[in-house]
């Protein structure tokens, strides 16, 4: 609808994710970008055009301008421009043909290198070696990566966000050449879009947000309800692990997550990070 006004458009968008009605003031500043957040849709295929290297530098920028921990700045994104190189990366991927197909293809790292060779040309101590440094900077590439996507889409750019190459991270390492204390967190396959935008449900409110205290005593009722409508607006087209778990008519988002974690995946997660140098205790 062309002429709505932005505030029904960013109501109605909210309303078809979470499933309920939300109150929008058409006098709030900023509803265009609202309305770009809440209509939000990852894109797995892309029209033949490409993005332009000096695009692609400034959503790097924009990306790279989030909050990071501390100022502590351990995000960094690696363009894959070398089309050799991303042959040798997507055929790791078979099963997501997207990421062969993207125009652009970005890697989110965390970076814990920088802060212990800061520490090493200073002469400082650096008794923050354990598990929080390898959290902050894991933090700082997954807001680097919502940062970039946010970026991207406000240009008319789709992105699909690819952590599978994690199932691949000691390949993907030596292929981008990531010393030592610096690891792959996702990739990100950019491009125009090719279809519009479609609206994933998330889960309502209800259940993700929470005031004062935790509370999560009516979940299950409200996940149900949630996988219901789920399945009238974007069902399943293929349910997962059918040969261990069977069909179900009524399979929905509570079945696929739980058959998903079913299945073990980057066991050896932990071993690549830490023999990468980071420490996770
Ligand atoms: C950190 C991260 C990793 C993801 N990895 C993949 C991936 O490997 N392959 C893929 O097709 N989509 C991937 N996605 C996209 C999600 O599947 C997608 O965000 C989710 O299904 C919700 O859909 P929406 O983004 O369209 O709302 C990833 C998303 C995030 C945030």
């Amino acid at each position: 609808m062309p002429d709505e006004p932005l505030h029904d458009t960013v109501a109605g968008l909210l309303q078809r994710r979470f499933n309920e009605p939300f109150r929008i003031d058409a006098a709030w500043r900023g509803l265009d970008e609202l309305a770009r957040i809440a209509g939000h849709s990852s894109h797995r295929k892309f029209r033949d055009e490409p993005v332009a290297p000096d695009l692609l530098r400034a959503l790097c920028a924009c990306a790279l301008s989030a909050p990071s921990k501390s100022d502590l700045q351990q995000a960094d994104l690696m363009i894959v421009s070398d089309g050799t190189l991303r042959d040798a990366i997507t055929p790791l991927l078979p099963d997501m043909p997207w990421t062969r197909e993207a125009p652009a293809f970005v890697v989110v790292l965390a970076n814990g290198r920088r802060l212990t060779q800061l520490a090493a040309r200073k002469g400082t101590p650096f008794p923050n070696d354990h598990l929080d440094q390898f959290f902050n900077a894991a933090v700082d590439a997954g807001i680097v990566l919502a940062t970039f996507i946010r970026a991207a889409e406000a240009i008319g750019l789709g992105c699909c966000p690819i952590s599978v190459i994690r199932d691949h991270a000691a390949t993907v390492s030596t292929l981008l050449g990531l010393p030592e204390r610096v690891i792959p967190v996702a990739g990100l396959c950019v491009g125009w879009p090719h279809f519009p935008n479609r609206i994933t449900p998330r889960l309502p409110l209800s259940v993700t947000v929470h005031e004062n205290r935790f509370d999560d005593s009516r979940s299950a009722e409200a996940i149900d309800t949630y996988d219901r409508y789920r399945e009238t607006v974007l069902p399943y087209a293929k349910q997962r692990a059918v040969a261990d778990f069977g069909e179900r008519a009524d399979y929905g988002w509570s079945d696929d997550k739980a058959r998903q974690y079913a299945i073990p995946q980057r066991a050896d997660f932990g071993t690549f990070v830490r023999e990468k140098g980071f420490k996770l205790d």
